[in-house]
């Protein structure tokens, strides 16, 4: 039996997953991070008192073992220091939870980064304003977007075969980027859809995509591309919480307007 992979505690948690959830309010900090091995998202929420985490909640788009390794370490985290909390690795979530098989390591990593994203967020909002370097023009271009051009940037498609099992990103820019994303799933089944508005007009192609495996990021913006020789990941910017974080993809489609 599959199930036998996994420690009695981790199924445990999958099950009846603490602390699963959102917080809200103004002294809520989120972190979010992007799993580089299967494209998966994973979301904690801190509330932070007297430097310690008196709340927390994880919401995640991964599979049972990170939702497992989240309630795990949401537990650890509880009523620690951020310090403290910081310190807390991804082996000590595995131990915790009696070991995870090997193949889902990866998926430990997503929860402990996730935390450590939402920390470093607060963090930088303990700081004074600083001038961060501007990485959206004034035209509202995407930073990298030239530099990657034909290392991983698309701007536009006539051979959907180069984007076999790549997780894949398409910029929402019309019917067109839809259309796209949606025949992008028959070659790839990581593809994250992204698009500023807070939800897509009716119709029969906001239907599909919204039916189909397509991820959507709604509310999101693409701040900057990044990668050594080819794209590798991706700064977003979520215009609701006004949180940026990184999401890890091969390649992105931003078609010509
Ligand atoms: Fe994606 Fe586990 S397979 S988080």
């Amino acid at each position: 039996m599959k199930s036998t992979q996994y420690s009695d505690k981790v199924l445990d948690h999958f099950r009846n997953p603490r602390n699963a959830g959102t917080l809200e309010g103004d002294d809520v900090t989120v972190g979010k991070i992007g799993n580089p091995v299967c494209g998966d998202l994973m979301e904690f929420y801190i509330k932070i008192k007297d430097d310690k985490i008196e709340d927390i909640k994880f919401k995640t788009f991964g599979c049972g073992s990170a939702i497992a390794t989240a309630s795990m370490i949401t537990e650890l985290a509880k009523g620690k220091t951020v310090d403290e909390a910081l310190r807390i690795t991804r082996q000590d979530v595995a131990d915790e939870l009696d070991g995870l098989p090997p193949i889902k390591m990866h998926c430990s990593n997503l929860a402990a980064d996730a935390l450590r994203e939402a920390i470093k967020n607060y963090r930088e909002k303990q700081k004074p304003e600083s001038d961060e370097a501007v990485r959206v023009d004034a035209t509202g271009r995407i930073t990298g977007k030239e530099e990657f051009a034909e290392r991983g940037v698309y701007t536009e498609v006539t051979d959907l075969s180069v984007f076999k099992d790549k997780r894949t990103m398409v910029i929402e820019s019309g019917d067109r980027s839809m259309e796209i994303a949606l025949q992008l799933t028959k070659q790839t089944p990581r593809v994250v859809f992204v698009t500023r508005k807070k939800e897509l007009a009716a119709g029969e192609l906001t239907e599909k995509l919204t039916a189909s495996s397509v991820k959507i990021l709604y509310e999101s913006e693409v701040l900057e591309i990044k990668g050594l020789k080819t794209v590798e990941k991706v700064l977003i910017h979520d215009l609701n919480e006004d949180e940026e974080y990184e999401l890890y993809v091969d390649s992105i489609v931003i078609l010509k307007d």
